[in-house]
């Protein structure tokens, strides 16, 4: 009998909607193998806000860190919006994030057969898609100093951020879009903008330098202008991207989107040690919260990519992996993937019952 403690960080909006399922769906596929999760809550983002004042509580990064792997639903909404940047939800993710020391972003964009219909782009461009981005998460602009508010010599407001790499940073993200490379298709294209920007020259430079380690990966550079062109233009033509922070943060929602909805992409979060973060790539969409709409399959592929990644739980990740197929394949559909012919579905009630079912009495194919 196995045992991990789970820390589970619902946050806002659509968040504590999607973990609801989530849990459950991970509660039952550990009993399938064995294994027991005690579940710690904890608040973040705007929910955190409104409790206690900050974003990210000290308390709640003290119980991430000592737990086996972190939960995260989303964070943000409007009520916030306006705040300080200290006292933004979204703050409270980059600290997080920071604190975990999670730097490897591996967020997978799959076009699943059931959905091809769901995508805007035609079934023979989107058929068959199977891609893997790998974005640096803890550097780049989002971190980089100095940044801030000051004027200008007209004593005109400015507000400026700074792109910043060190050889570390890109060496150990380098490294693993290396790895997953190899396991995967063996073709790696670095995405930067090495034609203006000097961080990208170094970024680069050191790809570059580490590709003769891997002569079984085929390397290559594209601009990230031209990168978001071909992902719509042809998308086969990927098989593992890596990325800087804010590059990866806009071309994994554009690589969502082939998969039919934003709602079913997942990603695991990883750093040297320690436990990792997953989390679905999309936000709080607070357009839809609280009505029963938020499509869960994003956090529920990311808690397989929590057993997989951060339990070293194969068996069980898998199980959730055909349960959300087999869901699928019974024509279940939430309003953002539904297409003509599909049964649209209430999340709680409705596909949690088709979800359970199927995890508890695997499919006889
Ligand atoms: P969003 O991803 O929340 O929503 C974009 C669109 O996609 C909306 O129309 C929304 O309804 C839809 N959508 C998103 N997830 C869905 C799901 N699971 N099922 C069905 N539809 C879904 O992005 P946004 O609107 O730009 O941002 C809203 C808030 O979320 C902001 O405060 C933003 O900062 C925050 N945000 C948080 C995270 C995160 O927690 N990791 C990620 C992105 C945005
Ligand atoms: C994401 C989000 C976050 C990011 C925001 C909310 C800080 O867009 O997880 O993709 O930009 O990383
Ligand atoms: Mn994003």
């Amino acid at each position: 009998r196995r045992e991990y403690n789970i820390t589970l960080l619902p946050g806002d909006g659509i968040g504590p909607e999607v973990i609801s399922v989530a849990k459950k769906v991970l509660t039952l596929a550990g009993s399938q193998q064995g294994i027991e999760f005690q579940f710690k809550e904890m608040p973040v983002g705007g929910a955190a806000l409104d409790l206690v004042g900050v974003p990210l509580p000290d308390e709640t990064l003290s119980v991430a860190k000592h737990s086996h792997a972190v939960l995260l639903g989303a964070i943000g909404g409007y009520k916030w919006d306006n705040n300080e940047k200290h006292l933004k939800p979204e703050t409270g993710l980059l600290q997080l994030r920071a604190g975990l020391g999670v730097f490897a972003n591996l967020r997978p964009a799959t076009v699943l057969p059931q959905l091809v219909d769901s995508s805007t782009l035609k079934k023979e461009v989107a058929e068959g898609v199977d891609l893997m981005v790998v974005r640096e998460l803890t550097g780049g602009i989002y971190f980089g100093h100095p940044r801030g508010f000051s004027t200008n010599e007209n004593g005109e407001e400015i507000g400026f951020n700074t792109e910043v790499y060190a050889t570390y940073e890109i060496d150990r993200i380098a490294r693993i879009a290396f790895e997953t490379a190899r396991k995967r298709r063996g073709k790696l294209c670095s995405v930067d903008k090495a034609n203006v920007l000097e961080a990208s020259m170094l970024w680069r430079k050191r790809v570059t330098m580490m590709a003769s380690d891997y002569p079984d990966v085929e390397l290559t550079h594209m601009y990230v202008d031209n990168a978001a062109m071909q992902l719509i233009r042809d998308p086969k033509q990927f098989d593992t991207i890596v990325t800087n922070n804010i590059f990866g943060d806009i071309l994994s929602d554009e690589a969502s989107m082939l998969t039919g909805s934003i709602g079913m992409l997942p990603s695991a979060s990883l750093g040297e040690s320690g436990p990792g973060l997953f989390e679905p790539i999309h936000g709080s969409a607070p357009d839809i919260a609280g009505q029963d709409k938020a499509n869960p399959l994003a956090t529920v592929l990311s808690v397989a990519m929590l057993l997989r990644y951060g339990l070293h739980e194969e068996n069980a990740a898998r199980i959730i992996e055909s349960a959300v197929l087999e869901t699928l394949n019974k024509g279940f559909r939430t309003g953002d993937i539904f297409s003509a012919g599909k049964k649209d579905l209430k999340l709680e009630i409705l596909m949690s019952r088709v979800r359970v079912k199927t995890i508890q009495e695997p499919a006889s194919s």
